[in-house]
């Protein structure tokens, strides 16, 4: 692997634990205003000190978030759809490779939709991508989107999808926990980390959906709504930290969420 592809997914991927905790803040891209990240500016700032790397749109990143920041950028290259279309699969690129440079960006990530209307269309523009980002050493994740079928979210569909992404040479794979999740991992020769899907009920569910995730073999997390729809966002992220970066059980991870949530209110 050449230095600057390896220099760029150490940025991302720490090489003291080999885990990540990313922060994705790119649902705006087809969900628009999303809940808690009406203001995303007022979201992300507050996390930055507690995260590894933030996934985002160009147009959030260059209003929204200040460039003193050393934060490592994934930047999200697909899209042009919204949620209320009715094909959610009719993704292309959406920047350029040479505007992901110039933004110094340390990955670029694309959706693809595998079994759905434009699937075809989403894995071309990923192996496009691929190519073109290849001769510049820039990372690409491939995020496995589900759409609205969120039951789609079981081993057999997201190992298709997992692998796929890894055989047309993506870097990392973005997918969901799932029953089975080692089997996933397992057949995907890349890493792979976890979106947190829709906010769960309890911060405890989330926590317990990360822990289970690095302790079934995902390198770490890129999740959004279950850090920052939680009325508690520093907490959950630093909670989740400790899951990722330092072995901390669920109730240590807890622990963790629950004295700063104590604190804060003071
Ligand atoms: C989709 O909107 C994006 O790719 C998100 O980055 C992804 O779904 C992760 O965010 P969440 O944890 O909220 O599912």
């Amino acid at each position: 692997m050449d230095w600057g592809m390896k220099n760029r997914i150490s940025r991302i991927i720490k090489p003291e634990t080999g885990r990540t905790v990313m922060l994705a803040v790119d649902h705006g891209y087809f969900l628009g205003p999303t809940s808690s990240l009406e203001e995303p500016r007022k979201t992300i700032e507050p996390l930055i000190p507690y995260v590894d790397s933030l996934m985002l749109t160009r147009g959030v990143l260059r209003n929204c978030v200040e460039a003193k920041y050393n934060i490592p950028i994934v930047l999200r290259v697909s899209g042009g759809n919204s949620i209320i279309s009715e094909e959610l699969s009719n993704e292309e690129i959406t920047v350029s490779l040479k505007e992901a440079l110039r933004l110094n960006v340390c990955a670029v990530a694309l959706s693809i939709y595998v079994g759905a209307k434009y699937e075809h269309q989403t894995l071309i523009s990923l192996a496009n991508l691929i190519n073109e980002a290849q001769d510049f050493g820039m990372p690409v994740l491939a995020v496995t989107a589900v759409g609205k079928e969120l039951e789609k979210r079981d081993a057999r569909f997201l190992s298709l999808s997992c692998r796929i992404a890894a055989e047309l040479g993506c870097q990392i794979v973005k997918t969901y926990y799932c029953e089975d999740f080692e089997k996933v991992v397992k057949s995907c020769p890349v890493p792979v980390v976890i979106a947190g899907g829709p906010k769960l009920d309890k911060e405890i569910d989330a926590l317990k959906l990360c822990f289970d995730a690095v302790n079934h073999g995902a390198v770490g997390v890129d999740m959004g709504r279950n850090i920052w729809q939680s009325d508690w966002p520093v907490a959950m992220i630093r909670a989740v930290g400790a899951i990722v970066h330092e072995k901390a059980t669920i109730k240590q991870a807890f622990d963790v969420f629950h004295n700063l949530k104590t604190k804060k209110k003071k």
